[in-house]
C-alpha cells in the first residue's frame, strides 16, 4: 500500500497466476503449458532472428504473422489482430468491445481473469451459473447484455460447447459482441472461426501458449469482423504499438505455418490424456469430460486442498482453486507427457488408501 498509488489500484483484485517454480526437478502440471517443446522450425526462426536488426523497433502491424494466421484459418489478414499473448488481445477486447451500459456476461465458473479486467476498466458484469454438469447452456445467455464472453472448452472445467450452440447464441444475440477464448480448442472443441465472415459481432481468441508450445513467447491473437479488429487497434496503438517483439513475430509466424508439428503434439496429447482420464476414473476419480489439456478431477474421499499438498511433496504440482466452493473439490491438472503422467498416477496411488 502506498499514499502514491492512483485511486484505482486500490480497488484492484489482480489476477493470480499459477506457481512458476525456480526448482527444475517437479513435475509441473499446474498452468496448461504443452509438454512438449516448439517446433524444431520455431526455434530455427528464432535463431535467425537474433542479430544486429534488433536495434530497429519491429513492425507494429505484424503484417507477417497477421498473413500467416489468417492462411491457418482461410481468412483475411484484416480480420487477425495480434497481441502479447492472449491475455493482452483479451484486455483490450474487454477495454474496446465489451464496455457498456447493460453488463457484461460470463459464466460464475470460468477463467478468473474476466472478472480482473473489469475491475480494471471498471466494467459492470453479471456472473451465469454452469448447470448441474457444469455445462454452458447459451439459453441462459439470452438477456439484455453489454457482451458475452466465455472460453471453449471452459477453463477450469475443460468442458467442450458444440458449435451448434454457439451459432444459436449468435443468432439470437446480434446486439452485443460475443467472445469465444479459445485457448484450448485445439485440444477437442470446434472452432467458431469459420463463423467470423458471417456473425459481424464474433470475436474469437486464440493463443500460442498451449497447442504450439509457446507459452513463454508471449502470443495471442484475435479474428473477427473488420469492424471489430479496428476498435482492438485503436485501443493498442493507445497502449503500445509493438506489443509483439521481432524475436515473437518470427518464432510465431513458424509456429502458425508448421501445422504438421502442431497436429503431431496436439494429438500426442489428447491421446495421453484419454490414457490418464481412464487410468484417473480406476482410482476413483469423478473426471469431467475434458476437450483440453487439462483435465478437471475430484475424489469422492479426499478434498482437493489435501490431494494437491499430498502431491506437492511428491514434487508434483497441480492447479487447485478454493473459490467457489463448487469447485474446490477438484484438482485441475495439466497433461503431461506419458511419463510425468505416469509419475502422477504412481503418487496418488501412493496417496490414495
Ligand atoms: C481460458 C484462457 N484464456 C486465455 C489464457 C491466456 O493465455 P495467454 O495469455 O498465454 O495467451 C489462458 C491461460 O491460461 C486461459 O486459460
Amino acid at each position: 500500500m502506498s499514499r502514491y498509488w492512483s485511486e484505482v489500484v486500490h480497488g484492484l483484485t489482480p489476477y493470480v497466476p499459477g506457481e512458476q517454480p525456480k526448482l527444475s526437478n517437479l513435475v509441473k502440471l499446474n498452468t496448461n503449458e504443452n509438454p512438449y517443446g516448439p517446433s524444431p522450425k520455431v526455434l530455427e526462426a528464432l535463431r535467425a532472428a537474433v542479430g544486429e536488426s534488433l536495434r530497429l523497433y519491429p513492425d507494429p502491424n505484424s503484417d507477417r504473422l497477421k498473413a500467416a494466421i489468417a492462411n491457418f484459418h482461410g481468412l483475411q489478414p484484416q480480420q487477425v489482430f495480434v497481441g502479447n499473448g492472449s491475455d493482452e488481445v483479451l484486455a483490450h477486447v474487454f477495454q474496446a468491445l465489451l464496455k457498456h451500459q447493460a453488463p457484461l456476461l460470463f459464466p460464475d465458473i470460468s477463467y478468473s481473469f474476466y472478472p480482473v479486467y473489469c475491475g480494471l476498466y471498471g466494467i459492470s458484469y453479471e456472473t451465469v451459473a454452469l448447470n448441474e454438469r457444469f455445462e454452458i447452456n447459451v439459453d441462459d445467455y439470452l438477456k439484455p447484455n453489454g457482451g458475452i464472453i466465455f472460453p471453449n472448452p471452459n477453463a477450469p472445467t475443460g468442458i467442450p460447447l458444440p458449435l451448434a450452440d454457439i451459432e444459436r447464441l449468435l443468432q439470437a444475440n446480434t446486439e452485443s459482441v460475443v467472445v469465444i477464448d479459445e485457448a484450448y480448442v485445439d485440444f477437442g472443441a470446434e472452432s467458431a472461426a469459420g463463423l467470423v465472415d458471417r456473425y459481424p459481432n464474433l470475436l474469437v481468441t486464440h493463443t500460442l501458449s498451449k497447442a504450439r508450445s509457446l507459452a513463454g513467447l508471449r502470443v495471442g491473437y484475435a479474428l473477427g469482423h473488420q469492424g471489430l479488429i479496428e476498435g482492438l487497434i485503436r485501443v493498442k496503438d493507445s497502449f503500445n504499438s509493438y506489443p509483439v517483439d521481432s524475436l515473437a513475430l518470427a518464432g510465431a509466424v513458424a509456429a502458425m505455418e508448421d501445422v504438421e508439428y502442431f497436429e503431431m503434439t496436439r494429438q500426442k496429447v489428447i491421446a495421453s490424456r484419454e490414457h490418464l482420464v481412464a487410468e484417473m476414473r480406476k482410482l476413483g476419480f469423478d473426471v469431467l469430460p475434458s476437450g483440453a489439456n487439462f483435465i478437471f478431477a475430484r475424489h469422492a474421499e479426499h478434498d482437493g486442498a489435501e490431494l494437491t499438498a499430498k502431491l506437492r511433496d511428491r514434487n508434483i504440482i497441480v492447479r487447485h482453486f478454493s473459490k467457489p466452493a463448487r469447485i474446490a473439490p477438484y484438482l485441475r491438472i495439466t497433461i503431461g507427457t506419458d511419463s510425468q503422467n505416469q509419475q502422477l498416477l504412481m503418487a496418488m496411488r501412493e496417496i490414495l488408501p
